[in-house]
């Protein structure tokens, strides 16, 4: 309730305060979405979407469903942003929380507002070990559901899911966090897929992938795999796996690198580009797809920072992983995760840390926002158009 509040408050200010939004007012949006995707105004803003749309770039972001309710929200979500993932909707505890028994509601709603706003949607995802059904994983750990049911399972959750928005979602991540984080690193053997059904089990949800829905992009995607490690050991081996993948025939079409950072750490932006042009040097089209730099802050209802010099290293950070994406002609869309502080995964799971998003939470754009719109403004000018094909 506290974190709502939040966001309402401070909403009407954020929209007003956000560049190339401020005709986007909240009753706009509620009385009328459509206005907000008037393709006259395409690519004559300054907001992300427009901004980058001038070198074939998608901006995307997170979204929790809830948050459509919201009229401020809902502007910013549409006059920034050209695609939308779903933070949690699409994920199968969400899509089946019983067995046979589907809930589509909130997949169904963020892809029509996408379809409404002239946004594209990334599927997220389908074979993952975190949030499975309880009834799957009961039935696995006590027997009742064998390996080979569990395989038949698999194949047909990726073909319901798949099939329901066949031809409506642009990238699909198929397969998530599959590689340990040690070095060296590999698929992790402990993963309840693999332990259960083989390391094998990623190639197949990819062919099935394929066939339901053959003009979807197909993804893997995973975290630290673009030298976040230090040692770039994770995407080293992601890269030797990716290259028997494509020896197999197997229709892996795309890398997402999630890109969660956190200012305590070192991270360098020209291994970020190196990595991402070796991915694209396979063919592959290379996105980041749960971009935030979270910091220490004074708490999680006001996260605001308690290292003053926070405030010029998250966006710079920020900064950093755009140009990599900008330096690389594959890579095709930088989506964050969530854009507003109120609304960011960060406190709940990183005890003392937050700020990670472009927006505080109150709805006003921060520095890494600024920082985001200069990088695709110059980009505009200079940066390769994407290649697409
Ligand atoms: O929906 C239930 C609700 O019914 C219950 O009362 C409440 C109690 O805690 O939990 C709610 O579920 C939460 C769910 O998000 C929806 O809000 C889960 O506890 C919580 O664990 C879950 O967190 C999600 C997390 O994935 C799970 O690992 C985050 O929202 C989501 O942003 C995050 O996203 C992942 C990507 O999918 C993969 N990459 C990492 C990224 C961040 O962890």
């Amino acid at each position: 309730m506290r974190r709502r509040r939040f966001l309402a408050l401070g909403a009407a200010a954020g929209v007003a305060a956000v560049p190339g939004v401020a005709t986007a007012t909240a009753s706009a949006a509620t009385r009328s979405p459509r206005l907000l995707a008037d393709p006259s105004a395409a690519g004559a803003s300054d907001s992300l979407r427009d901004l980058a749309a001038r070198i074939g770039l998608r901006v995307g972001t997170a979204v929790i469903p809830f948050d459509l309710d919201t009229p401020a929200y809902a502007a910013v979500l549409a006059n920034q942003f050209s695609v939308v993932t779903p933070g949690n909707e699409m994920k199968w505890q969400v899509v089946e929380p019983a067995q046979g028994q589907f809930d589509w509601s909130g997949a169904d709603r963020l892809v029509s507002f996408a379809e409404q706003h002239g946004q594209r949607v990334r599927g997220h995802t389908l074979l993952w070990h975190n949030q499975l059904p309880d009834w799957l994983t009961t039935g696995v750990a006590n027997g009742t559901i064998s390996n080979s049911q569990l395989m038949d399972l698999l194949e047909q959750h990726i073909f319901t899911e798949m099939g329901r928005y066949r031809g409506r979602i642009w990238q699909w991540d198929v397969a998530n966090e599959f590689f340990t984080d040690s070095n060296p690193s590999g698929i992790n053997p402990n993963d309840f897929w693999v332990s259960h059904l083989g390391p094998d089990v990623i190639p197949r949800a990819f062919r099935w992938a394929h066939q339901a829905d053959p003009g979807a992009l197909l993804f893997y995607n995973d975290y630290n795999i673009a030298g976040e490690d230090g040692s770039n050991a994770k995407s080293d081996a992601v890269y030797q796996w990716l290259q028997q993948m494509l020896d197999q025939g197997v229709p892996v079409m795309g890398v997402g690198n999630q890109g969660h950072l956190d200012t305590q750490f070192g991270f360098s932006g020209e291994r970020m580009t190196q990595d991402l042009q070796r991915y694209a040097g396979l063919g592959l089209k290379v996105a980041i797809t749960e971009a935030d730099v979270r910091t220490f802050v004074n708490n999680a209802t006001a996260q605001v920072p308690t290292d003053n010099l926070a405030v010029f290293a998250q966006p710079y950070e920020f900064g950093q992983m755009m140009k990599a994406c900008l330096a690389v002609p594959a890579c095709i869309s930088f989506t964050v995760w969530g854009f507003g502080d109120a609304d960011s995964w960060i406190p709940g799971f990183f005890t003392g840390e937050g700020y990670a998003t472009l927006y505080d939470v109150n709805l006003n754009p921060k520095p890494a926002f600024s920082e985001l719109q200069q990088d695709l403004r110059l980009a505009a000018t200079g940066a390769p158009r994407r290649v697409h094909t």
